[in-house]
């Protein structure tokens, strides 16, 4: 196994999902874990991670000398060379020109981290790696036994190699995939230098969480708030695992779900995995305190708190409690770091059950915290959980309260949640069609995009039906297709799909007599209407 040594950059975790792609099992502690510790560790090599700070002065992180005298390899990373270098002789100056994002790195093929890894070659025959660079300071003078393994024009010591000690330390950060090759060096660090084998997988990965939750918590009492979405469900499951009935699920159902969902949720986790889950019907609560408001941040806002509210009255009754559980993965805990950024503006205020409040006196347990959407999925499914729910489009935390304009009513939730599930079964029901020729697989429409539902708008409009007037509300299709949900483009969803589509809601949900299709990008519009 590698060990990580975190010295505070944001990527740090990046790191450790490398190595495990690698498939090589990883962990992350903090730098200032003890000589013992390091000693004791078992790691086939060590990993220094970049940081916020400058070794240039006096009281910042420097990594346990053992690290140094463990007789493994180590690869020092942005801030993890610059202490590398200093701990070992080296200088390191404080940097006049900071350098961030993209930049093409010499790479010397001598050493073993690089031989016959780089994106192109220059005319005079020099290897060249496209990498992702940002630091202010860097290394001028390298410490004895070292040799030249990377430079820019910026930056002449952007890598240095001792690899007699195997020691080996980069100005650029391979873990970010801006860097091209990122994954084959981390490789070669894990593979060649380190010697591991690619062993690591999720069965392996869930019974170190499970061993890890039961240590964490002993023979305590832990609640998690349950919304049917992938990562508390995913949560739920790990957890129970782990604990089985030690763990309470509180799954509020605040009547703005998708059609079916609540008896779903109760299905699979009381009826079919055996998890102990206290279903709460808040639908009049909520739509009470949502009588008469119609702007959405209101709304929202009112959505977030009523939640909490609900779940401190629930929790509340289980006395012997000690832990709240939150599906928390990775991306929330960078987005969380961010927050707070002077000059950024709320677009909107997002709300989940991942929220609530420490007001709750219960210690944290986070068991995704170090996870990436796709291997939570990959998690989901090892745990016995349903392809089709673990592979979910995401559904916002205020459900469809965002997606009824306006004022919302239980009538027209009742009526968008027939809508929705019509189009969700036809993007199920319908195959893409991959050009011929092209290598792209045949999938269905709602694989094919990223986030697809029906929005209900509150106008009336005219249409006729048989020989009757009618004059009914209108519903719009979204679908969209996105990497990151920050940026979407609209899904070019077949006409003949969209037609059938529009022709069931009509005929099949009375109260709707005309459907439109949303053909905006994000930006400007965003995905989700409110
Ligand atoms: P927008 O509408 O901002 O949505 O383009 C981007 C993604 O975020 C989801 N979303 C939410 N998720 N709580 C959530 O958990 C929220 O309050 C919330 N608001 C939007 C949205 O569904 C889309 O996937």
């Amino acid at each position: 196994k590698i060990l990580i040594l975190d010295f505070g950059s944001q990527v740090t975790q990046l790191i450790a999902r490398r190595v495990r792609d690698a498939g090589v099992f990883s962990e992350v502690h903090p730098y200032d874990v003890d000589d013992e510790f390091i000693r004791n560790y078992g790691a086939a090599g060590i990993i220094l991670s970049g940081g916020p700070n400058s070794v240039t002065e006096g009281d910042t992180p420097r990594a346990p000398m053992a690290v140094f005298e463990a007789g493994v390899p180590v690869l020092g990373i942005c801030y993890g060379m610059q202490t590398m270098a200093e701990q070992l002789g080296g200088k390191v100056e404080n940097g006049h020109v900071r350098e961030f994002g993209y930049a093409e790195v010499r790479a010397r093929g001598h050493t073993a981290l690089f031989k016959d890894i780089n994106d192109f070659t220059t005319a005079e025959g020099h290897g060249m790696l496209k990498v992702w660079m940002s630091h202010g300071d860097k290394v001028n003078e390298m410490p004895a036994g070292f040799k030249l393994m990377a430079s820019t024009d910026n930056c002449p010591i952007a890598g240095m190699a001792d690899e007699e000690r195997r020691f080996y330390a980069v100005q650029f950060h391979p873990e970010v995939t801006h860097t091209v090759q990122g994954e084959a060096i981390i490789g070669r660090f894990v593979h060649e230098i380190c010697g591991c084998k690619s062993d690591w997988n999720m069965p392996d990965y869930i019974s170190e969480a499970v061993e890890s939750i039961r240590q964490q918590v002993g023979s305590d009492e832990v609640i998690l708030g349950l919304s049917g979405g992938v990562d508390s469900s995913v949560a739920a499951a790990l957890i129970h695992r782990a604990i089985g009935d030690q763990l309470t699920c509180v799954f509020v159902d605040h009547g703005l779900l998708r059609l079916d969902e609540g008896k779903m949720v109760m299905d699979m986790f009381s009826k079919n995995l055996g998890v102990k889950v206290i279903h709460v019907d808040a639908t009049a609560q909520f739509m009470g305190h949502l009588a008469g408001v119609t702007d959405p941040e209101a709304k929202r806002k009112i959505i977030g708190r009523e939640f909490v509210e609900v779940f401190q009255v629930e929790s509340a009754k289980l006395k012997n409690a000690k832990w709240l559980a939150q599906g928390t993965i990775y991306p929330d805990v960078i987005e969380s770091a961010g927050k707070g950024k002077k000059g950024s503006h709320t677009i909107k205020s997002h709300h989940n059950v991942g929220g609530l409040p420490d007001t709750l006196n219960l210690k944290l347990l986070e068991p995704l915290r170090e996870l990436f959407k796709d291997e939570v999925r990959k998690l989901g499914v090892a745990l016995g959980l349903p392809h089709s729910m673990v592979y979910r489009h995401p559904f916002p935390g205020p459900g469809l309260g965002v997606r009824i304009l306006g004022e919302v009513k239980k009538e027209f939730a009742d009526l968008l949640r027939r809508a929705d599930a019509i189009f969700i079964e036809e993007l199920r029901n319908t195959q893409t069609e991959p050009a011929p020729g092209s290598n792209e697989k045949a999938m269905s429409w709602y694989d094919a995009t990223s986030q697809a539902f029906a929005v209900f708008l509150p106008v009336k409009s005219v249409g006729v039906m048989g020989d009757g007037r009618t004059y009914e509300y209108v519903v719009a299709l979204r679908a969209v297709q996105t990497q990151d949900f920050m940026t979407a483009h609209w899904a070019h969803l077949p006409h003949s799909l969209l037609g059938k589509v529009s022709n069931r809601i009509i005929n099949e949900v009375r109260g709707i007599n005309r459907v439109v299709y949303d053909i905006s990008g994000k930006p400007p519009a965003t995905i989700e209407w409110e």
